[in-house]
């Protein structure tokens, strides 16, 4: 018998993944939004030359998209998954994004790659692969911002193993995603951070939160990584 668990096919949640969302997400903010608009803000510092061309990879339906919009203001969006009836979603909500299917992705070149809550949902085996992958799609001097849940905060995890759309998730330490994009051929790893340390109602301590990114304690953390 395998150890891996069954695939979750967000094709089932695309109608009520958002009330999903906001149930697991309502202690912490009223706004589902806080956490991906601090999201979006975080992967903006990352750059001194704005973005051109910004791919949402596993953008779900779309919730990250407003925020790349409102810190990317004059970039193309574009956002991919392998769900389709997610992507159904975006086309429908957000007609100034790009969607691409699955397939479509590769050839493209991009100048941020974006992927918030994605690699926990791809199974181990196919990580490599999902790297390389994202590697081949950046443009020279292009990153990739990958947000992923820590695993070390125990709300956090008690959040993902009461989540029905996680039931296929195998989290990820910092550590192993740097060191998969760091194995990634053209990749070089920047930046390593915790972060979501402060709910809605602490955000005025977020500006702490730049001095906190060593800290295991964060809700989540990211690894950007530049071609
Ligand atoms: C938890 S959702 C996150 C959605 C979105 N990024 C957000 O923050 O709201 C994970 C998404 O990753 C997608 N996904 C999983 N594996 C993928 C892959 N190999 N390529 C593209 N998308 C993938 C799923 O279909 C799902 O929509």
């Amino acid at each position: 018998m395998s150890n891996t668990p069954d695939r979750v096919d967000f094709d089932e949640y695309a109608d009520r993944y958002e009330d999903l969302l906001q149930d697991q997400l309502s202690f912490f903010s009223k706004d589902r939004g806080y956490f991906s608009d601090h999201k979006a803000s975080l992967a903006a510092r990352q750059f001194d030359k704005p973005p051109n061309r910004i791919l949402d990879f596993g953008c779900g339906i779309g919730l990250s998209l407003p925020y790349l919009a409102k810190y990317f203001p004059n970039a193309e969006l574009f956002a991919t998954d392998i769900s389709e009836k997610s992507l159904q979603h975006v086309a429908k909500t957000h007609q100034a994004v790009t969607v691409l299917q699955n397939g479509e992705v590769d050839g493209h070149c991009f100048d941020l790659i974006f992927a918030a809550g994605v690699f926990h949902h791809i199974p181990p085996a196919q990580r490599r692969e999902a790297c390389a992958r994202l590697s081949a799609c950046l443009s020279p001097g292009g990153r990739v911002c990958v947000f992923e849940h820590n695993p070390y905060n125990p709300v956090t995890r008690r959040m993902v193993s009461t989540c029905p759309f996680d039931e296929d998730a195998v989290l990820l330490k910092r550590r192993e995603l740097a060191n998969l994009l760091a194995d990634t051929r053209g990749l070089t790893v920047e930046r390593r951070e915790y972060c979501l340390f402060f709910p809605e109602p602490l955000k005025g301590l977020q500006p702490i939160e730049r001095f906190l990114g060593w800290l295991p304690l964060g809700g989540q953390y990211y690894v950007v990584a530049r071609k």
